[in-house]
């Protein structure tokens, strides 16, 4: 089973490549960001002030992943909760609760299991898979824009009413907590092959990462589908 790990901060088009990628070589995908953010859904609404007690209110299967590349499922407690986790009101308090230990061993075990079911290929997206998650990865990626780029990215996918400065603002504040925090931190490591997408558009990243499958000989029939 080949894992790819993808890392890299808010914007810089983990998602879609990830996606992309997985679809072109019919392999699973995993978003752990979603993962993290459906943990932050839970403790706002059960309204959960000490996020290290969240892992105690959860069971095995509060969180239910389903990684098809094309339609990714995730299940809180069995009900979908794709577009809600994305909400705003979510968005302003994940790096916070992605902080917690408590709540990062939980989401470690869950990762292991997901990615360990995966039966020819899975490639996960986050920032510490590379490092920590899987840090056995066969390929490892580091997937990085400059600011003002990957705002402009996150104001498309969102087609929201922030102007663009706010919303570097807030992927400035985010990256901040996310890098700086105690476990598991947002880094680069030598393994990873550093992809700058400043100027690059979704379609040669995903060629890039293609081609870097390909070569390592990580996929049996990746070139007779190019
Ligand atoms: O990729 P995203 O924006 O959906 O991630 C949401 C938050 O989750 C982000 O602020 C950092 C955190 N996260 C993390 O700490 N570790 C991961 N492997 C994935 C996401």
């Amino acid at each position: 089973m080949v894992v790819i790990a993808i890392d890299g901060p808010s914007g810089s088009g983990k998602s879609s490549a990830s996606r992309a990628v997985a679809a072109f070589f019919h392999w699973e995908y995993l978003d752990t960001g979603a993962l993290y953010r459906a943990l932050t859904l839970f403790a706002i609404e059960r309204d959960v002030q000490d996020f290290s007690l969240i892992p105690e209110l959860l069971t095995s299967d509060s969180i239910m992943w389903k990684g098809s590349p094309e339609e990714p499922q995730l299940l809180l407690e069995g009900r979908e909760v794709n577009s809600e986790i994305r909400s705003e009101r979510v968005t302003k308090r994940v790096s916070e609760v992605a902080a917690d230990p408590n709540v990062r061993k939980f989401l470690l075990t869950l990762q292991r299991a997901i990615i360990n079911q995966a039966r020819f290929g899975i490639v996960v997206e986050g920032r510490d898979i590379g490092t920590t998650v899987w840090p056995d990865a066969e390929l490892k990626i580091f997937l990085t824009a400059d600011l003002i780029a990957r705002a402009e990215r996150r104001n498309a996918e969102l087609s929201s009413h922030f102007t663009n400065k706010e919303i570097q603002d807030a992927l400035a504040a985010r990256d901040v907590v996310d890098s700086n925090r105690s476990t598991s931190p947002l880094r680069q490591i030598d393994e990873q092959i550093i992809i700058d997408a400043t100027h690059f558009s979704l379609e040669e990243v995903v060629s890039e990462i293609k081609r870097l499958v390909i070569e390592l000989e990580l996929s049996d029939d990746g070139e007779s589908r190019e």
